[in-house]
C-alpha cells in the first residue's frame, strides 16, 4: 500500500501536523531483569533451548491456567535474525484460532503501522507475545501468567538478538522492564530489556479505540526508525 495512504489509514495524514520530539538514542533508561516464580531448574532448561525445542515447549505448556482454555499456544511469528522485534500481549480469539499473533483486527493495523515504517511482518521482523495463550474473554493476562511465560519470551529475544524491541502496550511495557509505571510515562525514551535498546508505543487495539493516541503512535514509530537508524551505523562504525 502507499505511504500515504497508509498514514491516512492511520489517520496520521497529513503528517506535518505531527511534531515528533523525541529524546536522542543516547537516553538510555536502565537495563532490568525478572524474577520469576518458576523452579530454577525449569527455567533454566528454557533459557537453554534452540528454536524447534522451544517451539514444542511452548506448544505442550502446561505451567499456568491458561492453557486450560486455549485452542493452541500461538508461539510468535518472522525473522528469526530480525532486527525488529515486537513484543505485545497475548492472543486474541483470532490467534487462538489460527496459532499467529496478530492477525486480528489489531493486527490488521499493526501491519499498517509497520508499513508506514517500511517495515512488513516477517521481513526483518520478529513478532511475540507476553504470554502464549490466549486469556478467557480477552482479559489482561494476570501477573502469575506473566511470570509464567517469562522465560519463554526470554529466550525468543536472546535467539532472535534484535537490535530494538517495541513493546506494544502496557502488559508488553511492563513485563519486559519490570515495573508499573504507565505508558504516558515511558513513552518517549529509550529502555533496555535483555540487554536490548526498547521503545514503548501503545498496543494496536487500543489505538483501535483511541483515535487521538494514534499521532502519539506515529512520533514512537519516528523515534523508533531514528534509534535503529543510530544502532545501525554504530554497528557499522565497530565492523
Ligand atoms: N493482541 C496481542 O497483544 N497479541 C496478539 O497476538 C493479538 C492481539
Amino acid at each position: 500500500m502507499p505511504r500515504r495512504e497508509v498514514l491516512q489509514e492511520l489517520n496520521l495524514w497529513p503528517v506535518w501536523r505531527l511534531r515528533v520530539a523525541s529524546p536522542l538514542p543516547s537516553d538510555v533508561a536502565g537495563e532490568v531483569t525478572l524474577s520469576p516464580d518458576m523452579p530454577v531448574n525449569r527455567r533454566e532448561s528454557i533459557l537453554s533451548m534452540e528454536w524447534d525445542e522451544l517451539r514444542q515447549a511452548v506448544s505442550g505448556c502446561t505451567d499456568c491456567r491458561l492453557h486450560e482454555t486455549r485452542s493452541q499456544a500461538v508461539f510468535g511469528i518472522g525473522d528469526e535474525q530480525a532486527d525488529w522485534m515486537l513484543v505485545g500481549e497475548g492472543p486474541g480469539a483470532e490467534e487462538d484460532k489460527q496459532g499467529e499473533p496478530f492477525v486480528g483486527q489489531a493486527g490488521k493495523l499493526l501491519d499498517n503501522m509497520l508499513a508506514a515504517i517500511s517495515l512488513k511482518r516477517g521481513r526483518n521482523v520478529y513478532i511475540a507475545n507476553t504470554v502464549k495463550c490466549r486469556p478467557p474473554a480477552n482479559r489482561n493476562p494476570e501477573p502469575d501468567e506473566v511470570a509464567a511465560c517469562e522465560p519463554y519470551l526470554t529466550r525468543q529475544i536472546a535467539l532472535v538478538r534484535p537490535k530494538l524491541i517495541i513493546a506494544l502496550g502496557k502488559v508488553a511495557a511492563q513485563r519486559l522492564l519490570e515495573t508499573d509505571q504507565t505508558i504516558a510515562s515511558l513513552r518517549g525514551k529509550l529502555h533496555q530489556a535483555e540487554g536490548i535498546p526498547l521503545i514503548v508505543t501503545y498496543h494496536p487495539a487500543y489505538l483501535l479505540r483511541s483515535l487521538p493516541d494514534k499521532a502519539k503512535a506515529w512520533e514512537d514509530l519516528c523515534f523508533a526508525v531514528r534509534t535503529m537508524q543510530g544502532l545501525q551505523s554504530t554497528a557499522q562504525i565497530a565492523s
